[in-house]
């Protein structure tokens, strides 16, 4: 099925910033594809409300292949997928000595293996239709280093990495226009950013050549496409 109505992705739905950020895009007529590892119910009734038609999926974003398969059912949904919200993510607070390389490795997982994940699966979903957005949620940590967070700091140190080389990556057009979504997270997340939270790329990606296999694309270098890189913050 293709719709004609925009289709927002957003981890970490069930709760805090991811849970406000898909009001947000509710309240823009977005549909939502909701993703969380815990119950979405509440999220889900608030954009029900707003006449958002939701898609709750419930899973582990660090796992490929649950990752893999939130992407196809927001295919076989909507055909589309115009932005990513890349917020799910924990902290671990702990000295460096009792920190565990289990500990280490599930903060990687979780707050940086995963986006790329996503990004990497509904990227290829926007660049079937030349055209979609990925926004990751790092923080202050991953830009100067926070004491007693050191997994955390190293993993939203590594979401800044990538949010940057998947820009320069993917090759898209720079416009002089302050593209509408852009906008749209200056006027409607930045009181969020105000609490805590830090966006830190928005990053709008229009494909400028056709490709018959968008995936074989996501996997080898877009050699050939142009690309807007915007930091917004
Ligand atoms: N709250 C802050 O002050 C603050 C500051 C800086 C950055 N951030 C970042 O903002 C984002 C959201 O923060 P928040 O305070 O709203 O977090 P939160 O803990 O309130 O919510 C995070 C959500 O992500 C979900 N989640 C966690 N691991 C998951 C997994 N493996 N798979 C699927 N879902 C998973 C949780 O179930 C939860 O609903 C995070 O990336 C966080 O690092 C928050």
């Amino acid at each position: 099925m293709h719709s004609s109505q925009k289709v927002a992705v957003i981890t970490g739905a069930a709760q805090g910033i991811g849970r406000r950020t898909a009001e947000l895009f509710a309240e823009q007529g977005y549909s939502l594809a909701l993703v969380d590892l815990k119950p979405m119910a509440a999220t889900a009734l608030v954009a029900q409300k707003c006449g958002a038609d939701v898609l709750e999926l419930t899973g582990d974003i660090s796992n490929e292949q649950s990752v893999s398969q939130f992407a196809a059912s927001v295919r076989d949904r909507w055909g589309r997928a115009d932005v990513l919200v890349n917020n799910a993510g924990i902290s671990f607070i702990s000295p460096a000595e009792k920190v565990s390389a289990a500990d280490f490795r599930r903060v990687l997982e979780v707050n940086l293996v995963a986006p790329f994940l996503l990004a990497k699966a509904f990227g290829a979903l926007m660049l079937s239709r030349r055209s979609g957005s990925i926004v990751n949620v790092a923080s202050i940590s991953g830009k100067e280093g926070n004491p007693n967070l050191i997994p955390y700091s190293v993993a939203k140190a590594g979401v800044i990495a990538l949010s940057k080389a998947l820009a320069k990556e993917v090759l898209a057009d720079v416009s002089n226009d302050l593209p509408e979504l852009e906008r749209f997270f200056f006027d409607k997340l930045a009181p969020l950013e105000r609490s805590g939270a830090e966006l830190v790329k928005l990053h709008q990606l229009s494909v400028r050549q056709n490709h018959s296999d968008p995936v074989v694309q996501i996997m080898e270098p877009f050699s050939d496409l142009r690309l807007i890189h915007r930091p917004l913050i």
